[in-house]
């Protein structure tokens, strides 16, 4: 299906952009940022001169540069490509929590927090089985594991306040993919085909929409139709949110939860609110960083992270060399250490928000960092923090040729959450409160551990690692990035900016460099393919256990050159269907 006029020269469409694969990347760089263009580079971002969008499917990147050509705002097109990937990434998109990060033309910034809540029945031992230890089926596969929504009313809430288009328009796009089908690309494909066989298939309503009757999943090349979903976006273009927390998909969502004995009542959902937070702010080398707030915890750790860093002489290392990531891998271990224990919903607990993120405090734990020997992890505890008090998800990015800015990354947690549809609304349900600490100590799906900051309560909402960050110099946005990941969302993001500031990569190259990731617990550098033998072996002779493990992150992101060029990249990892075959 054609969703766009013609193609005009002034936008450009800028998903899947990329075909290689990750290459060996590790040339020491020893200069200051470079041109960031797209001469003598090995990677090429996409460039244009007005508006862009990057998201992680190539259908709903169309849907929000044609919302940008008819004359919406970067928040109008961000909307629309929300309710779009409901449709054509249900892997993610369809309809769970997250967080958008935007920036107007004046120059705020504001958060929006649109995370799942626990249910007012939701306690804190709900996950513990009977033999006292966390039990992750109950939290990611059964009618417990979900928490309240947040999508719709956070996208409605920020087209309201600012956008310039009305929601029916923006989610015309959205319900035309769902009545008239969409072609599944590879990606769904192999998700239907891995995940969708685990979760969605134990489900009759869910099976009736992603497989087919013989069956069998949805294959790549085949055109998906969601009429049950096409409906409940028209209810919703139509009477707003209510139709989500007070009507009909409200009725359905608290009759499936009553017949597979779930939580989630109409209180709930009548009771559930988007808020605007502040965002969490810092400065790293003369630029400043924007990103999440709790209960998010990706800001609070990324900027405290780049605090760390800006002790050391990065550039000087290069990129991918031994003593960069042997820095960077440390700081992150004090970071994830800090996060275990302090980090929650700010509307339940206190999150020291500003000592976590102040230069003092990056200062004491970068003079701990020896840049010959690891410090293993069992000898890092969280900081004392009293002395500095005085703080399968999918992200986009939309830029728009008046300066708006927007950043969100949303979810359902694992791949299409827990399986279960609400009823025949063509709606799943997510996984969101597996991110809760199910009891102190004991690791969620993403390995990560919480203590009393992250339990459980009702109307409480789970700590995240959503991390939809800004970074802006001279007044201007310079860079809008993020990542789904879980917990490698942190260390992903904090190397886009790494990548592109200290290294000088291009936003194409900053996104095909291989990656690495440390969480504290367990106690392992994880580095993608692509790094040297040499810098592997230099790493373990500063005692890092190293473990080579699958790729981490799709980051999808948009960079404004200094000419005022937009250069942005799609994820090479998740890109799959610019190369065609029979
Ligand atoms: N569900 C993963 C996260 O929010 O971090």
């Amino acid at each position: 299906m054609t969703l766009l006029p013609p193609p005009r020269v002034n936008v450009w469409i800028m998903a899947l952009t990329l075909l290689v694969t990750a290459a060996p990347f590790a040339q020491a760089q020893t200069a200051a940022p470079l041109s960031y263009g797209v001469e003598n580079y090995i990677f090429h971002p996409v460039t244009a001169p007005h508006g862009m969008v990057a998201s992680v499917d190539k259908t709903a990147t169309e849907v929000g540069v044609a919302i940008l050509r008819q004359g919406g705002n970067a928040v109008d097109a961000a909307v629309a490509v929300g309710f779009a990937l409901a449709v054509t990434h249900p892997q993610a998109g369809n309809l769970g929590g997250g967080f958008m990060l935007l920036r107007t033309p004046a120059g705020q910034t504001v958060a929006i927090d649109f995370r799942e809540m626990a249910p007012q029945g939701a306690t804190r031992t709900m996950f513990i089985g009977a033999d006292g230890n966390a039990d992750c089926r109950l939290s990611l596969t059964s009618p417990l594991a979900s928490g309240t929504p947040g999508t719709v009313a956070g996208l409605t809430l920020a087209l309201s306040r600012y956008g310039s288009m009305d929601l029916a328009r923006v989610m015309q796009p959205a319900i035309r993919l769902a009545e008239q089908g969409f072609i599944v690309n590879q990606a769904l494909a192999g998700d239907l085909a891995h995940y969708g066989r685990e979760n969605l298939v134990h489900y009759a309503n869910s099976r009736a929409v992603f497989f087919k009757a013989n069956g069998q999943p949805y294959t790549a090349g085949e055109r998906l139709r969601q009429s049950q979903l096409a409906r409940s976006l028209t209810l919703i273009a139509h009477q707003g949110s209510r139709a989500f927390y007070h009507g009909d998909i409200a009725r359905q969502i608290v009759a499936e939860m009553r017949r597979r004995g779930g939580l989630i009542n109409r209180q709930d959902l009548a009771n559930y609110q988007a808020l605007e937070r502040r965002p969490v702010m810092g400065s790293y080398r003369g630029y400043e960083i924007y990103s999440m707030p709790p209960p998010s915890s990706g800001g609070v750790h990324i900027i405290q992270i780049l605090n760390i860093l800006e002790n050391f002489d990065l550039a000087k290392m290069g990129a991918g060399s031994a003593n960069a990531i042997q820095v960077m891998s440390e700081a992150m271990k004090y970071a994830y250490a800090d996060r275990s224990q302090y980090l929650g919903d700010p509307d339940f607990v206190s999150v020291p928000v500003q000592a976590l993120t102040s230069k003092a405090y990056a200062k004491t734990q970068a003079q701990r960092i020896d840049l010959n020997h690891a410090r293993p992890s069992s000898t890092i505890r969280p900081g004392q923090l009293q002395l500095y008090e005085s703080d399968q998800t999918t992200h986009y990015s939309v830029v728009d040729k008046n300066g708006y800015a927007v950043a969100v990354t949303y979810t359902l947690n694992t791949y299409f959450g827990s399986g279960i549809m609400a009823g025949n609304s063509g709606i799943l349900l997510n996984n969101e409160m597996d991110d809760f600490s199910a009891k102190p100590g004991s690791p969620n799906l993403f390995g990560l551990v919480g203590a009393d900051a992250n339990a459980i309560a009702p109307r409480k909402r789970p700590l995240s690692s959503m991390s939809p960050t800004l970074v802006v110099k001279d007044g201007k946005i310079w860079l809008m990035t993020g990542s789904p990941g879980g917990s490698h969302i942190i260390t992903t993001v904090l190397q886009m900016v790494v990548n592109t500031i200290d290294f000088g990569m291009n936003i194409a190259e900053a996104t095909a460099a291989p990656r690495f990731h440390q969480q504290w617990t367990p106690d392992e550098l994880r580095l993608e393919k692509g790094f040297s033998p040499d810098t592997l072996r230099l790493l373990q002779e500063k005692g890092q256990t190293l473990a080579i493990k699958p790729v981490m992150g799709s980051v999808q992101s948009i960079m404004r050159l200094p000419d005022g060029t937009l250069a942005g990249a799609s994820d090479p990892r998740t890109q799959d269907d610019l190369t065609a075959g029979y």
